[in-house]
């Protein structure tokens, strides 16, 4: 079960209050979701969006097994279409919006796409099956020069040059399959620290890249704002650095519109939360206010 990381401040911070009614634009495993519904009963509603259709399949039946039916409307979307989606749904009076970005524990762990340098599983990474690329074409068939453009973009990773040379040598000999293969290649690249894999910004960027995790967040960012009440709060929480670029621009547009920035600082989960919950380690929030 994925751990909603900073679940309380997102409470705090959001003070959901009887029959009113939120957006989780990144339901998962629900963790945000139902932590908010149990503030907003009787009638409060969720929309949540949840872009995995076998991840939406799962939330979908365990909204029906804890009869929230009425209260949670889960849509198999894309949150960069929120302005779209909530049309189509007739959903108003939206107090709050909370963005968990990334992936869930069970894309690490139970999804089967490679996701995790951990297991040896296809090289896939896509959230939605309808993308068009998956990990194994781009490491396979993509130039050098795109690889390094990739590595660099999307994973900061100073090595990019090093690692893609080594990865177009091994792909002449035999196509890389596999996300164990890829980590072992970069790990004979890499110096190996005892804290994080050497192969973590590799499979950071390839995510991003592949799911256009940075395209989606400014558009749905962006747009978010619009269908917000006067009033309302967004919410983002963000695991990697360049996402926390995005939502800093974003935030001094939305600023520049009127709106007040609520963290002055960046929220950071406490050490407890991190020994619970090594996950978290790398978690930031920041909320903004719409006037
Ligand atoms: C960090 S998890 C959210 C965890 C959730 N708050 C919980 O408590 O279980 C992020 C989720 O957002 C989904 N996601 C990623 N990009 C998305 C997008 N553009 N639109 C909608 N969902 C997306 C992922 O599939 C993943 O399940």
């Amino acid at each position: 079960m994925h751990q909603p990381v900073l679940l309380k401040e997102i409470i705090e911070i959001l003070e959901p209050g009887e029959n009113e009614n939120f957006i989780d634009a990144t339901f998962g495993e629900g963790g945000v979701s139902f932590g908010i519904s149990q503030l907003t009963g009787p009638n409060g509603k969720i929309l949540a969006f949840e872009w995995d259709p076998e991840l939406y399949k799962l939330g979908v039946k365990k909204i029906k097994n804890l009869k929230m039916e009425k209260r949670i409307k889960l849509v198999n979307q894309n949150f960069k279409n929120i302005k779209r989606v909530v049309k189509q749904e007739g959903f108003s009076q939206i107090k709050g919006i909370v963005f968990d970005l990334g992936i869930s524990s069970w894309h690490y762990e139970k999804s089967s796409r490679g996701f995790s340098f951990k297991y040896d599983e296809p090289l896939d990474m896509r959230i939605n099956p309808n993308i068009k690329i998956t990990a194994f074409e781009v490491i396979n068939y993509y130039s050098y020069k795109d690889l390094v453009e990739i590595f660099k973009n999307y994973g900061e990773e100073r090595n990019a040059e090093k690692i893609s040379r080594t990865i177009i040598d091994r792909r002449k000999k035999k196509k890389i399959e596999t996300s164990k293969e890829l980590a072992e290649i970069v790990a004979e690249v890499l110096p190996t620290t005892k804290k994080i894999h050497p192969a973590t910004k590799i499979f950071m960027a390839l995510r991003t890249f592949i799911n256009s995790e940075l395209e989606n967040l400014e558009q749905g960012l962006k747009d978010s704002y619009d269908v917000l009440d006067k009033g309302g709060k967004i919410i983002v929480l963000s695991f990697q650095g360049l996402e926390d670029k995005v939502i800093k621009k974003i935030f001094r547009m939305l600023k520049a519109k009127g709106a007040k920035v609520i963290t002055k600082n960046v929220v950071r989960p406490t050490k407890e939360e991190i020994l619970k919950n090594p996950k978290a380690r790398s978690a930031k929030l920041r909320a903004i206010h719409k006037q």
